[in-house]
């Protein structure tokens, strides 16, 4: 009997004990949700990427909120608490607040109405449409409509872009399946993608081609006329044809080689690198004056299709016939590809560069690809390996 009272009278005593846990978390929670020192503003829901502060997110307060002016970070969705600091009767008080970071920006897709492939290309196009959104995440690309990347002509598709947050837009956009490349009236190149002979890939965007990010110019390949590198390297003074201003990481190659090189007894140095649209144009013309069309073609770049405008190449030293017979001409022939450089136009190699040899100009490839593009001393041009042309367009 007493132990049957005593398991009775143990329960009860739980019982009361659970009940008044639960009353304490209801108070408890009752006091957070309605804590009347600090009234809220009725939407908590708050745009990504926005620029707010902790007093935006108060409606009012009897209180004086001593981090009102903090920015609250909104740069990732989903939910956040925030922090309400603020003094009553002399003591700090804090309450936390749940809001949401939400996204309702649709992302903006910027492709031109009109993507041109060449026909048998397998590029995705998908990989072709540029877009931006707010959130930084991937946008998910799809197309709606038939097109065939086998057979010539035009395709009308809709491309849907749709964020993380399931925004979406669409644009209209016609797929044109062409034999070859394409070119505006000036002769600079239309966007697209192109299979080449070897199978690679060139992307043009912007006017500007490459084939795995490698920048082509070359007779079929041209840069557009305010084409200037993108990040110009700026501590050398400029030597009349702004050497300094040759992309950083190229002239940070050619130092490195021009350290090594002077180690052994040899002096390198960098007579001409980038040249604009308007020096190539001044120095092409006054070959045409002095040798005329047909030679100058033979060695110098009409303007918009010198690779010296794309600052990722130079002419070493005297630049001419001479230098490749001296020790640095034959050294720069044996070690160039060890620094990512290439002879952008090796011997005997004209029918595929459209220019003569030049064993002073080098281009910068990255050591991969200058690698084998050596050969092991037999060097093959960029047009062979990639399966180019390099011939002006009619
Ligand atoms: N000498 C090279 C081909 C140029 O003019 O760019
Ligand atoms: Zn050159």
């Amino acid at each position: 009997m007493a132990k049957k009272k005593r398991k009775r009278k143990f329960k009860r005593i739980v019982k009361i004990f659970l009940g008044l846990l639960i009353v304490i978390v209801l108070v408890l929670l009752y006091l957070n949700i309605n804590n009347k020192d600090i009234i809220l503003k009725n939407d908590l829901t708050i745009e990504l990427g926005s620029d707010i502060k902790v007093s935006d997110i108060i409606e009012s307060s009897k209180y004086k909120v001593i981090n009102k002016e903090d920015k609250i970070d909104t740069s990732k969705l989903g939910n956040k608490e925030i922090t309400i600091k603020y003094k009553k009767n002399n003591k700090n008080n804090s309450y936390i607040v749940k809001i949401k970071i939400i996204d309702s920006e649709k992302p903006v897709i910027s492709t031109e109405e009109e993507i041109n492939v060449t026909i048998g290309s397998n590029a995705k196009i998908e990989d072709m449409i540029d877009v931006s959104d707010n959130s930084g995440d991937d946008i998910d690309i799809s197309i709606d409509g038939d097109y065939d990347l086998k057979k010539k002509g035009e395709y009308q598709v809709t491309i849907i872009a749709t964020d993380s947050s399931g925004n979406k837009s669409s644009k209209k956009v016609k797929i044109n399946v062409l034999d070859n490349l394409d070119y505006n009236a000036d002769g600079s190149l239309i966007d697209g993608i192109y299979t080449t002979n070897k199978g690679y890939t060139v992307k043009i965007q912007n006017g500007v081609a490459s084939i795995n990010d490698i920048i082509i110019v070359n007779k079929t390949y041209s840069l557009p006329s305010t084409y200037t590198p993108k990040k110009p390297y700026k501590s050398i003074a400029g030597r009349g044809y702004c050497t300094d201003c040759m992309e950083d990481f190229v002239v940070e190659a050619f130092l490195k080689m021009k350290d090594d090189a002077s180690r052994e007894g040899l002096k390198l140095w960098v007579g001409s690198g980038f040249r604009s649209y308007d020096t190539q144009k001044m120095l092409y013309n006054n070959y045409v004056n002095k040798d005329g069309k047909e030679a100058a073609d033979t060695y110098s770049a009409r303007a918009g299709y010198s690779e010296h405008q794309s600052g990722l190449c130079f002419d070493l030293n005297s630049d001419s016939d001479a230098f490749t017979n001296t020790k640095e001409g034959k050294w720069v022939n044996d070690n160039a590809y060890k620094y990512g450089f290439v002879i952008r136009f090796p011997k005997n190699k004209e029918e595929y560069t459209g220019y003569e040899y030049e064993s002073w100009h080098l281009r910068y490839v990255g050591e991969e690809l200058a690698k084998k593009l050596y050969n092991n001393g037999d060097w093959i041009s960029l047009e062979e390996y990639f399966g180019i042309t390099s011939k002006y367009p009619d």
